[in-house]
């Protein structure tokens, strides 16, 4: 029962990852659409082409959420995760049936691309579980989780990134300007 609490845990943050994918597959769909169309007309081959991607994925994505929701129930992780679980795998059914209601009704992809982040939050908190707990105790510890503590170490990255960027700019050496470059 503990390799299927493990892999659940994974498998949710594989799913997020996947998500992430998704959300991003959809963007790429539309910034194909705008490029063949200009000069246009675009044709629904070209249009189709650009979502062949996202189309099968969801569907892909529809399976990986019925596969955690069985990972749920194998790792007996309860009623409410198997209820989230179930919650999810029906997020799921009503972001497919929007996507075919949207094909007809563009008004109705608008919840498509809303819907897509209620599955990404989900999925998001679910995965940070992956991380788990410190094993020790320390003074600076106000939280175990480790999945806080490595949200704080990239918020501090991130922000030295633009605290010594005077730094390392000052060091960046720049490659003379090619020839073939006139101004
Ligand atoms: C959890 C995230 C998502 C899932 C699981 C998902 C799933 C799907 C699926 C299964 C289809 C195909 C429906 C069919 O067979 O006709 C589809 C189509 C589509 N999705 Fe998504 N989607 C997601 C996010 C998004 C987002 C964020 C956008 C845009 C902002 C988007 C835009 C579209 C569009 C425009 C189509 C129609 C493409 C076509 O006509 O071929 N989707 N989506």
């Amino acid at each position: 029962m503990g390799a299927l609490r493990t892999i659940h845990r994974y498998w949710a943050l594989l799913l997020a990852l996947a998500v992430l994918v998704q959300i991003g597959s959809a963007g790429y769909g539309a910034f194909n659409a705008a490029d063949k169309s200009d000069p246009g007309p675009l044709s629904e081959h070209q249009f189709s082409k650009g979502f062949d991607f996202h189309d099968g994925f969801g569907y892909l994505i529809f399976i990986g959420t019925l596969v955690l929701l069985l990972l749920a129930l194998g790792a007996r992780l309860g009623g409410r995760r198997v209820g989230m679980s179930v919650a999810l795998v029906l997020l799921l059914v009503v972001q497919i049936l929007l996507a075919w209601g949207g094909e007809g009704h563009a008004w109705i992809g608008i919840f498509h691309s809303i819907v897509a982040f209620l599955i990404l939050g989900y999925l998001g908190t679910e995965s940070t579980t992956v991380w788990g707990q410190f094993g020790f105790d320390a003074f600076f510890l106000d939280t175990k989780d480790r999945a806080t503590w490595l949200a704080r170490l990239c918020t501090v990255v991130y922000f030295l990134f633009f605290i010594l960027m005077p730094w390392y700019t000052a060091r960046d050496e720049v490659k003379p300007v090619p020839e073939r470059v006139t101004h």
